[in-house]
């Protein structure tokens, strides 16, 4: 059985202050959910909050990561310092990183085997664009983004990958993808992975949908039988709504 993991992607929200009070109105419910829960929040926000989240079940991520460990990488932050800090998890690859900032499947793939290496959870994200779903491609590009993604990576280190499946055209665009499409593109990408690792990899990593999540859909995403949980952007900020999501991830 796979634990659910819910995931709040703060983006460019939230100061510090304002992050640790989310927090700490967020960590009762998260203390007993039966999910895992996880903060991302933007590398400034960082140590406060992994102060706030100590000693409750809220771990904190960032929301991307460099692939080099140190050198000339002005603005960059590395593996090391993350795990310094105590961050546990690190989002690589999301959509708007892909689009504004020219992240590839190379530099996604460079930063998934660097966290593996400093014991950060990357949670990769993948995705198809409203054109590709409308052409009949996104199948094969999430494929290929997938299988790049994980390129050169054991099937040891593979099972710790987290995948999360955001389809670009339902991002902050309030239109969720239906249950069931959610569900098929989760259990595709599980395909791929036992094409790639095998079933014991395949029933081991755990796969989020995400995008347009919220407190009234999330029950309905999370009773599908190959979502294991979200990535919640906009939702994510309000502490009620987190909370009613992280409650049906714990009743899923
Ligand atoms: P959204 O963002 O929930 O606001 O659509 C999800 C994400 O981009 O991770």
């Amino acid at each position: 059985m796979r634990t659910k993991l819910i995931a709040g992607n703060w983006k460019m929200n939230n100061t510090p202050s304002q992050g640790v009070a989310l927090i700490n109105e967020i960590k009762e419910t998260a203390n007993a959910a039966s999910c895992d829960v996880v903060v991302c929040t933007p590398y400034i926000c960082l140590p406060a909050a992994v102060q706030a989240a100590n000693g409750s079940k809220i771990a904190v991520s960032a929301e991307n990561m460099h692939f080099e460990d140190k050198g000339a990488f002005t603005g960059e932050i590395s593996a090391a310092m993350l795990k310094e800090v105590g961050v546990t998890y690190t989002v690589i690859g999301h959509s708007e990183r892909r689009e504004y900032f020219a992240e590839t499947d190379k530099t996604v793939n460079l930063k998934t085997i660097k966290a593996l290496e400093n014991d950060i959870v990357p949670i990769v994200c993948v995705g198809e664009s409203l054109e590709q779903r409308e052409s009949g491609v996104a199948f094969d590009f999430i494929a290929m983004q997938v299988k790049l993604a994980l390129n050169g990576i054991s099937a040891e280190d593979a099972k710790k990958v987290v995948i999360a499946y955001e389809p670009i055209w339902a991002i902050g665009t309030g239109k969720t993808a239906t249950d069931e499409q959610a569900n098929e593109v989760c259990a595709f990408i599980r395909q791929q992975i036992t094409a790639l690792y095998g079933t014991d990899v395949a029933d081991t990593m755990r796969i989020l949908y995400g995008g347009s999540m919220n407190a009234g859909n999330a029950a309905g995403l999370l009773a599908q039988s190959d979502i294991d949980g979200g990535l919640i952007g906009g939702a994510s900020l309000k502490a009620p709504d987190f909370c009613t999501i992280i409650n049906a991830a714990t009743n899923a």
